[in-house]
């Protein structure tokens, strides 16, 4: 009988990634909380209408990707493809919106999308998000940019950070109708999804991936350039926050996000390390959402981080690190080896082989360590105050005074 396997795009997480998963999750929390963030769980499984009515009917998570069914109540649920929608359904549900105030609430979990799996895109992918109700002012906007940069800085990650103003219900339909007008007369140069778009959801046809679309989309208007004077001034205070924060961003018209519910600001931090999937977390201001969910008009603005992407990129980190094998070449070095593990396991990984062997059988043992370097200690090296150390990789050695290693 053949064994059964996790499914396509779903993985168990154990061993060293299990431990970096648990360190990052409480590295992340520990930052939301100084930020005046509490945890919020909600469940995993909800009704289809919630998505369908919050990141909407015409996005592609929606559309294609949500693993949807009726359970045996004849209910129609599906497992959520993102966090914010559930998190917004229990602060209506919970009147949050009809006592008012803030409320900043940080969750952690897995989310569901029917995606193609390859690199840094799974069916089953965890994030860590954030969600703040009942603050209008742009402050929280930066306040949430600069969280997610301390999260990425903490963990030593490099990104760049992509910022645009998706306007509001003021001057979104006007740029919409001119983009539309734009977009039909180029219709038919533009790829079969584009032109779905146009009728569907034309903001999407502007992050359109193909080339051919792109450059036909140079000259098309850009939202920064039609936003009412409350969403342009609204941005230009974001970027002068940005600015005198020293936090660095570009401008990108067409980052329009694959969720239908955002307006004002909307950001990517992205890095070129890890592929095609180059988004490690994403969000932005959805202020119309509490109210298209049946709540009390209430602005909200988030972000989720990809748990699996961000620790592709640490571990890449990690790959760069030495990883240290001592070993004895006679019984005496022992004690030796203690102290300077004690000493390396400040910063690097290091391993104490208790068994007295020779070169070549420690050289084997290190490689099967993962150590990419080895230092021995002999008689010749006790007597002289020296260690041997071989570079597994570069397969230089050397012997060197104790104090320098
Ligand atoms: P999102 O951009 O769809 O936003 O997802 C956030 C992050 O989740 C992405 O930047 C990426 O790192 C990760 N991610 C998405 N899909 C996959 C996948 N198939 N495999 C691995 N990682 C993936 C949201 O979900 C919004 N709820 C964010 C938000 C919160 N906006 C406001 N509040």
């Amino acid at each position: 009988m053949a064994n059964i396997q996790s499914l396509r795009g779903m993985n168990d997480i154990l061993g060293s990634d299990s431990e970096l998963f648990t360190y990052f999750v409480e590295n992340a929390s520990r930052i939301a909380k100084n930020y005046g963030f509490t945890y919020i769980e909600t469940p995993i499984l909800e009704e289809t209408a919630l998505f369908k009515r919050s990141v909407g009917e015409s996005s592609d998570i929606v559309n294609k990707e949500m693993y949807q069914f009726i359970d045996k109540g004849e209910n129609d649920v599906c497992l959520r493809p993102e966090g914010t929608a559930g998190v917004v359904r229990s602060f209506v549900e919970n009147k949050f919106d009809r006592a008012g105030g803030t409320y900043r609430w940080y969750y952690y979990g897995p989310m569901f999308r029917y995606e193609r799996p390859q690199k840094g895109r799974l069916r089953e992918f965890h994030q860590f998000g954030c969600e703040v109700f009942g603050v209008s002012s742009v402050y929280e906007d930066a306040n949430i940019i600069m969280m997610i940069k301390d999260i990425l800085d903490f963990f030593k990650i490099g990104f760049k950070l992509e910022l645009n103003s998706l306007g509001d219900q003021n001057c979104m339909p006007a740029y919409r109708e001119k983009l539309v007008n734009y977009l039909t007369d180029i219709k038919e140069d533009l790829c079969e999804d584009c032109n779905r778009r146009i009728e569907t959801n034309p903001i999407r046809v502007l992050d359109c991936k193909n080339e051919n679309c792109q450059k036909l989309l140079y000259n098309a208007p850009k939202i920064t350039n039609n936003l009412c004077e409350k969403c342009d001034t609204d941005f230009e205070k974001l970027k002068e926050i940005l600015d005198f924060n020293d936090v660095e961003y570009e401008i990108n018209t067409n980052l329009v996000r694959g969720l239908d519910y955002y307006s004002q600001t909307a950001f990517e931090f992205t890095s070129n390390e890890i592929g095609a999937q180059s988004a490690i977390a994403g969000g932005g201001r959805y202020d119309r959402l509490v109210e298209f969910l049946g709540g009390r008009v209430t602005p909200g603005i988030g972000f989720a981080i990809g748990i699996e992407r961000l620790l592709e990129l640490v571990k890449m980190q990690e790959d760069e690190k030495d990883v240290i094998y001592l070993g004895a070449l006679c019984e005496d070095a022992l004690n030796i080896l203690t102290k300077i593990a004690s000493k390396k396991r400040k910063d690097s990984k290091t391993f104490i082989e208790y068994s007295v062997r020779g070169f070549g059988k420690h050289f084997n043992l290190a490689e099967k360590q993962g150590a990419n370097i080895v230092a021995l200690i002999g008689e010749n090296e006790i007597k002289d105050g020296t260690i041997f150390i071989k570079d597994l990789k570069t397969k230089e050695d050397k012997t060197i005074k104790l104090e320098d290693f």
